[in-house]
């Protein structure tokens, strides 16, 4: 964990200027994987993981842009933002900007240092935490009002243009409206959403099965395609129909005809899916935790079987927690293809399956994995010199 105090003084060596400090923080996705690109649900909560920005103005109109994580300079002229991705871990921060100042906010020159503690394409939203916390600290530096919904649709804006992931509204949205104590259940279509308090005596552990296979961002976009075509001959029939959310699994089943097999299976996913994320968020608000174990492990066996996101490893490191005393339920969260599974563990059960999940999977998988317990955390935040800390 990096402490204010030394970004502070490493920007201070890097840059000769005193900065502002700002951190956004990554997520986990309790319930509603691969359905926010669909108009549908999620239940995601911010983790106490943060991308941290310190920044400072420059008198020009260039972003002089330096990761303490791959110990990496970039300056993007703010005048001249070339267009498209990269394939560098700048593209994030670049395209925020570009995207800010396309809706007409003019953003000052500035100098940023940049320190993730979000293990990087792990599933657990750290290009969200990189475009959310850049863009608020360039806002604020800007002295221009923020509206967290507003950066969050920015965000993702830039994720596609600028990272060529055509990513649904999650990572930025949670990064962005966390809250401590509490996991978000939203509606991606209205955007409204609901603080679900997380009962106490649960703790949220993320468990990083240290793989993470190539295919992940391909993949991605073909099954956001294949969502869209599932669409477009479901609504030749149900003329009503603009996004799977708006499909029933009867719908589905009166249909299945029109569908090849891979769209037909692809589509049941999102639309029970959808159906979980609200069961789960009764089971939640009546901390009924036996419902939310089934409804988790119904998600990992949809997203393994019928929307092929799953891999071995994330496989083995599910089945090996719903093993465990104390779970109250295990499935992978994220995008998929290797990262990380969430497991709601009995709080006074939770070093216990810290240790065994350890122990296990690396006997299964040969691996030695991550273990975070995590707390719910806040949406992204100045920090103040004293360590006390601000909101928009
Ligand atoms: C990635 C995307 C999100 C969401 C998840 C899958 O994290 O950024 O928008 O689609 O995958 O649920």
């Amino acid at each position: 964990m990096v402490q204010d105090a030394e970004l502070r003084s490493n920007f201070e060596k890097l840059y000769q200027a005193r900065p502002r400090l700002y951190r956004a923080p990554g997520r986990v996705n309790l319930i509603g994987e691969h359905t926010d690109y669909n108009d549908g649900f999620v239940m995601p909560v911010a983790v106490d993981l943060y991308t941290w920005v310190a920044i400072a103005p420059r008198r020009d109109r260039k972003l002089v842009l330096h990761s303490q994580n791959y110990s990496d300079g970039v300056e993007v002229d703010l005048d001249r933002v070339s267009p498209g991705p990269r394939r560098h871990w700048s593209d994030y921060v670049r395209g925020v900007a570009a995207i800010l100042e396309r809706m007409g906010l003019r953003l000052p020159g500035a100098s940023l240092l940049i320190h993730g503690e979000v293990p990087i394409g792990s599933g657990l939203g750290s290009s969200a935490a990189l475009e959310v916390s850049s863009g608020y600290a360039l806002l604020s530096l800007a002295g221009i009002p923020i509206d967290r919904t507003q950066l969050s649709l920015a965000c993702q804006r830039a994720e596609h243009e600028f990272a060529g992931t055509r990513c649904g509204i999650m990572d930025q949205f949670i990064s962005c409206h966390g809250r401590s104590e509490h996991a978000l259940l939203l509606d991606t279509r209205s955007l409204a959403f609901e603080w679900l308090p997380l009962p106490s005596q649960v703790n949220v552990i993320v468990c990083n099965t240290m793989v993470k296979h190539n295919l992940a961002a391909d993949e991605y976009n073909t099954r956001r395609a294949e969502c869209e075509s599932g669409v477009r001959a479901l609504a030749a029939r149900l003329p009503e129909l603009r996004a799977l959310r708006d499909a029933g699994l009867s719908d589905l089943e009166e249909n299945a005809a029109a569908l090849p097999q891979k769209i037909y299976r692809r589509c049941r996913h999102v639309i029970s899916e959808n159906e979980r994320v609200k069961a789960a968020a009764c089971a939640l608000k009546e901390k009924n935790f036996a419902v939310l174990r089934c409804l988790m492990g119904e998600s990992h066996r949809s997203l393994r079987d019928d929307y092929e996101v799953s891999c071995r490893e994330l496989d083995v490191m599910v089945e090996l927690a719903a093993q465990l005393e104390g779970v109250y339920g295990a499935r992978m969260t994220g995008g998929g293809f290797g990262g990380c599974t969430v497991n709601l563990v009995r709080a006074e059960k939770s070093a216990q399956f810290q240790t065994r999940i350890a122990q296990e999977y690396e006997k299964h998988a040969g691996l030695k994995p991550e273990v975070y317990v995590c707390t719910a955390a806040e949406g992204v935040q100045e920090r103040l010199g004293t360590g006390e800390s601000i909101c928009a």
